[in-house]
């Protein structure tokens, strides 16, 4: 069944309070509700009957004002409770029994190592009781727990705990009270034996806030850099948006088990361990810049999120692509801003285009759905943050956060639109962004065609654009949208040129935002004296492809003068994409040594931003190279960028030796840009070094192995190792690192992600042993992840066999896992579901893997609905 975005109605009945108890027991919960509820004034119509949601709940008993109802009196159709002929105004109380110990979805309540915990977004709160689970349906809550105490001494939910105490057996309660109206997706409750880490905040206003971690005993060495990124989120809140927090408790918690990266209940935040936990002995830089933007990605959800919520589940992105786009903001701050740019740019170019152009595509605001789970998808939150952020450009940052006040004034305490939020920004600004809306309603990516041309003897250079945006899964022929595209000129120097837009233009800007409305437009930029090099869609101004036709020359001027570092960068990238082109084009030569040259550049010269050159060493990943292509030859792509990588590491190999001792460690472990950088550096100069073998750079492998005193360098080594054809090496260092970690969830599965990325030991054969090692769980999704995850996703070589057996297993692989848990399976089923665009053998072998899963008994809409819509015509 198919949800439609046009068929919103408002709720007929809302619910004012929630009154909730759970008697929390080893063989399963029992948990009364009991709803405030009423008519909803705004309904058009008299509903007769209350329909409240529901799954996988036993009902044991239905009262109303206090009056136990007869079987006559309401309907359990399972996924529907519906109580029949109700008043206007009237109070109903709900029994069901639920198993949490059997919850392998981990949606709703259920258990993960010994702890009870949640997850209701978008659609958990109905495996708990029933209730009319959907966004707009905002109540109070009231939540009292009750468990074994010596077993579960902490019991958590939203707000403030307000009154606690003994029961009989041993038993204890506590109960929590949220002043604010939520919808029930906010809702969360935590028990188990957990310890406490705790600190304070004092809010702008002088408020001082309670700041409790919660982990299991042996994570207590793990949390201060989630505290401390958590301080600095609450800050940058009240700094940069004017948002002060507004309980006194703020908890997170941290949970092994765990479907997505963390969850923003009010005042209760859940973590995926992974995302939260971290020591430099135990976490890679990656994964401490990660939980530092997961921390305040979800903290930053308690205004754009919690406090001003969704209507309904098509305006997703109203919290996601905001809030990821706060993230992003406040991670540039704290690092290096280029380097997260670039970073975003990465993941929207390579994963968020391919999204955009398969069979999944969708837009900003989706327009119609069968599984909303699948709909947390690079789109909405990743695309939906340069929706936002274009936005920005086009405002300015002061009559943006003018926007973004009037938003949450206006809309506080309600669940709202992504119209509503662009209406805000057009009000406080005056800016019509009627056409603008266009992002939200459209899927796909456009592409900008650019043409220069410049006249000497006028001194004009003239640039066209034209956009076009390609037909996407159910939409053609779409209208132009308003596009900012900033810009800049570069003069033979490198310096930049004026760009005079008529004549006698004075004090013509360096760099423009020109706009974007049209399919078809074109400039003239006077005064011009020599022919310029252009400088395109700077700092990725709008998330859209150029097509320009570069030279190599220009390139290669671009990456040594450009003044804009994305595009320093950029130009690098498109260079190494143009070589390892010509290379499977059969133009049998040799790697362009300019690129050689470049890189040795960039290796040698100190003055450089040594953040930005450790991003620029890194070639364009086979990943991004099939994006750019059609009728993909994946064994091809990776061949070519191989001998690229050969050449690059054989011709620098000196280069590398200096760089890697250039930046040797220090001692003590930073997490400045700057020390991030120099340990990026180092460990790629040892993947390109062990990569063609380099003896003396296998022993320099082993001895940051063995001395390594982050995880950074250990698993930098590591990973070099294990992608060298040093096997007795590689071997070794893997034991060791097992033997060393094998008591840490996360290190081990950043063990199993090195083993199942290698392209050495990442085989087929490889993998499915790894399935059987003792510490894979197919339970745990961080574990399916790691193994399958990263070989079907990030393996492209080994997992895309000519003879499909990479395709055969993963298929396989999602329907074992679709019975337990059918979210991580619809995830996990992905790689296969763009099977158009490759070539033969691959195409058809991937097709034949998607119809495999389509056959299976008892197919789970998640599943479903994806492998269905990768296989229409
Ligand atoms: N709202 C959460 C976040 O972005 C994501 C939770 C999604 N959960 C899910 N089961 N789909 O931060
Ligand atoms: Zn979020």
């Amino acid at each position: 069944r198919t949800i439609y975005l046009s068929e919103y109605r408002v709720p007929a009945f809302l619910v004012d309070h929630v009154d909730l108890r759970f008697e929390l027991f080893e063989q399963g919960a029992r948990v009364h509700s009991t709803l405030d509820v009423r008519r909803n004034p705004d309904y058009p119509e008299r509903a007769e009957h209350l329909e409240l949601d529901g799954d996988s709940l036993r009902l044991e008993a239905v009262s109303l004002n206090g009056v136990t109802l007869e079987a006559d009196h309401y309907q359990d159709q399972g996924d529907k409770l519906v109580v029949l002929s109700v008043p206007d105004q009237f109070q109903l109380t709900v029994v069901t029994w639920i198993e949490p110990q059997n919850n392998t979805r981990l949606e709703g309540l259920y258990k993960s190592s010994g702890m009870f915990c949640t997850q209701c977004e978008a659609e958990g709160f109905r495996c708990i009781t029933f209730f009319p689970d959907r966004p707009d349906v905002m109540a109070r809550f009231r939540t009292r727990i009750e468990a074994d105490k010596s077993s579960y001494p902490v019991l958590l939910s939203n707000g403030n705990d307000i009154e606690r105490g003994e029961l009989a057996d041993g038993r204890h309660f506590v109960t929590w009270e949220d002043p604010f109206p939520k919808p029930c997706y906010l809702f969360a409750l935590v028990a188990g034996d957990l310890l406490l880490k705790q600190d304070t905040f004092t809010t702008c206003s002088g408020r001082e806030i309670d700041l409790r971690i919660y982990v299991e005993p042996r994570n207590a060495t793990k949390c201060e850099h989630a505290m401390d990124s958590l301080q600095r989120s609450m800050r940058w809140d009240e700094t940069v948006y004017g948002r002060e927090y507004d309980l006194d408790i703020f908890m997170i918690v941290a949970v092994d088990d765990f479907n997505m990266g963390a969850m923003e209940n009010k005042g209760l935040n859940i973590f995926n361990s992974s995302c939260v936990l971290a020591s430099p002995e135990t976490a890679t830089d990656a994964s401490f810049q990660r939980i530092e933007a997961i921390v305040a990605h979800e903290y930053f959800h308690n205004w754009s999120g919690n406090r001003v919520t969704c209507r309904d589940w098509f305006q997703l992105s109203l919290k996601e692509g905001f809030t990821v786009f706060r993230d992003a903001g406040f991670s540039a701050d704290m690092g290096s801003p280029i380097v997260k740019r670039i970073e975003d740019a990465t993941l929207m170019r390579t994963a968020q285009f391919a999204e955009d152009a398969g069979p999944m595509s969708h837009p900003v605001r989706p327009s119609s759905y069968m599984e909303i789970s699948n709909f947390y998808t690079l789109t909405i939150y990743e695309k939906g943050a340069e929706v936002v952020r274009m936005i920005h450009t086009l405002l300015g940052p002061d009559l943006f956060r003018k926007g973004s006040d009037l938003y949450f004034e206006r809309h506080d305490g309600q669940a709202v639109t992504t119209d509503d939020f662009v209406r805000a920004m057009e009000d406080a600004s005056g800016r019509d962004l009627s056409q603008f809306r266009l992002w939200y309603e459209q899927a796909g990516t456009p592409v900008l065609t650019v043409r220069d041309e410049f006249d000497a003897e006028a001194g004009i250079y003239r640039l066209s654009i034209e956009q076009s945006i390609p037909d996407t899964a159910g939409q053609t022929d779409k209208k132009p949208q308003h596009i900012p595209f900033a810009l800049g000129l570069l003069g033979p120097d490198g310096e930049a040129v004026p760009l005079r837009l008529s004549e006698n233009e004075a004090d013509a800007p360096l760099e423009r935002v020109l706009e974007l409305t049209e399919a078809r437009h074109s400039f003239e930029f006077h005064g011009v004296q020599t022919q310029p090099v252009p400088s395109l869609l700077r700092e990725f101004s709008a998330p859209v492809r150029v097509d320009y036709p570069w030279t190599r020359e220009q390139l290669l001027f671009l990456m040594s003068h450009d003044s804009d570092g994305f595009n320093r960068w950029d130009a690098g990238q498109q260079l190494a994409v143009d070589v390892i082109r010509s290379l499977m084009d059969g133009e049998n030569g040799a790697v362009d040594e300019r690129l050689v040259d470049a890189y040795r550049v960039l290796l040698n010269d100190p003055a450089l931003d040594q953040a930005l050159v450790a991003k620029m060493l890194l070639l364009p990943s086979e990943a991004y190279l099939i994006e750019l292509s059609n009728d993909v030859d994946v064994q091809a792509i990776h061949e070519a960028r191989t001998r690229v990588l050969d050449h690059l590491a054989n011709a620098l190999r000196d280069d590398l030796l200096a760089c890697f001792h250039r930046n040797a460690g220090s001692g003590d472990y930073q997490l400045t840009p700057e020390a991030i950088a120099g340990r990026s550096l180092r460990n790629t100069a040892l993947a390109w070094l062990l990569h063609i073998g380099d003896q003396e750079a296998c022993t320099l492998a082993q001895q940051q192995f063995d001395v390594a005193g982050n995880m950074t360098d250990r698993l930098g080594a590591l990973r070099a190792l294990v992608n060298s054809r040093f096997v007795a090496e590689r071997e070794a260092a893997l034991e060791t690192f097992y033997q060393c970690w094998e008591a840490d969830p996360q290190v081990v599965e950043q063990w199993f992600s090195v083993q199942a990325g290698s392209q050495q030991s990442g085989t087929l054969e490889a993998i499915k042993a790894l399935l059987q090692h003792p510490a894979f769980d197919w339970k745990n999704p961080n574990k399916v992840r790691s193994v399958i995850g990263v070989f079907a996703g990030q393996n492209l070589a080994q997992f895309h066999q000519p003879d499909g057996s990479g395709y055969r297993f993963l298929a396989d692989q999602v329907c074992r896992l679709d019975d337990s848990n059918p979210q991580i399976a619809a995830r996990l089923v992905s790689p296969l579901t763009r099977w158009k665009k490759f070539a033969q053998p691959y195409c058809s072998a991937m097709k034949e893997a998607l119809e495999t899963v389509r056959a299976k008994d008892g197919l789970s809409k998640d599943v479903y609905e994806v492998v269905h819509k990768s296989l229409r015509p």
